[in-house]
């Protein structure tokens, strides 16, 4: 699956909030290595590496297009590298005393064995910051999946978007943390976007194209270049049906063309006892 930096970046201001709450919450005075696990195209690892200047920072995303952009933007910072990634193979090395993920856990499918597997291997005094997003009851979610599972789109698309029960409830994790020697200040917000009008597609789909959408774009070029899309049946088809049921869903203000787009998120922080 293919990232867009640009595309991601292009609501940033919406999307790093949850990441200034989440680190908010962390109070490290002066930690030796930190790593931002997902990290994207860097712009808020960044944030990592100017408040602890005297820390190694690293950003790790398993997109080499993430990874690519983060570099380009931010190679003047001494503190600060990145590397193609996947969290599934990583572990904290002893050093590490301090873990933050943004947003990326909800794209791993059993994330809850991978985070006790990085919370047994963190050492005495380390911090550890998620922030999980918790929208998959959203009717962005909701119409997507419904859509793509359809009897119409099933035979091309079934099973590609993630599942609900991939992301867990805020108490699960509060004793996931504690079950493995943290503290744990665990909580949920649920933020209410205004995005902009956009002249050429409705606000939420500009936004959805831009993280959940990827894996249906990513299966649909796959059977186009396989040649197994039917005539009239491709990405562009599916997505002018989605933003259909979006107009509906998300009603745009009449004065402004502006949308209000409610996203829940799950926040997770803890230190090792
Ligand atoms: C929604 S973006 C969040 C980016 C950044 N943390 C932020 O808050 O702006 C999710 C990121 O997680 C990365 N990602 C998804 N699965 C991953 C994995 N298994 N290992 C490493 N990175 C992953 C994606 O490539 C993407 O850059």
């Amino acid at each position: 699956m293919k990232w867009d930096p640009q595309l991601y970046l292009k609501f940033s201001d919406h999307r790093d909030r949850p990441y200034f709450d989440l680190t908010g919450r962390v109070f490290a005075d002066s930690p030796r290595k930190v790593v931002d696990l997902g990290c994207g195209p860097g712009n808020l690892t960044k944030t990592l590496a100017e408040r602890w200047p005297e820390a190694q920072v690293f950003g790790l995303d398993s997109s080499p297009e993430m990874v690519a952009k983060a570099r380009h933007s931010f190679s003047d910072i001494e503190n600060l590298s990145f590397d193609v990634v996947d969290a599934n193979a990583w572990l904290p090395d002893s050093d590490v005393d301090g873990v933050v993920s943004n947003a990326m856990l909800q794209w791993i499918p059993g994330h809850a064995d991978l985070m006790a597997k990085w919370l047994d291997h963190l050492t005495e005094g380390a911090w550890f910051a998620v922030q999980i997003p918790g929208n998959f009851g959203a009717q962005s979610h909701v119409i997507m999946h419904d859509l793509a599972e359809s009897p119409r789109w099933r035979p091309l698309v079934s099973g590609v978007l993630r599942h609900k029960d991939v992301v867990h409830q805020p108490d699960e994790y509060l004793h996931l943390l504690r079950n493995h020697g943290m503290t744990a200040d665990v909580w949920e917000t649920t933020y209410s976007h205004i995005l902009p009008a956009n002249k050429e597609r409705h606000p939420v789909l500009e936004w959805t194209r831009g993280t959940t959408l990827r894996p249906l774009m990513a299966a649909f070029q796959k059977l186009e270049e396989s040649g197994q899309l039917p005539e009239g049946m491709g990405y562009e088809t599916y997505e002018s049906e989605y933003e259909h049921h979006l107009k509906d869903a998300y009603p745009l203000d009449p004065k402004t063309g502006e949308a209000v787009f409610f996203f829940r998120r799950i926040f997770v922080v803890g230190q090792k006892n």
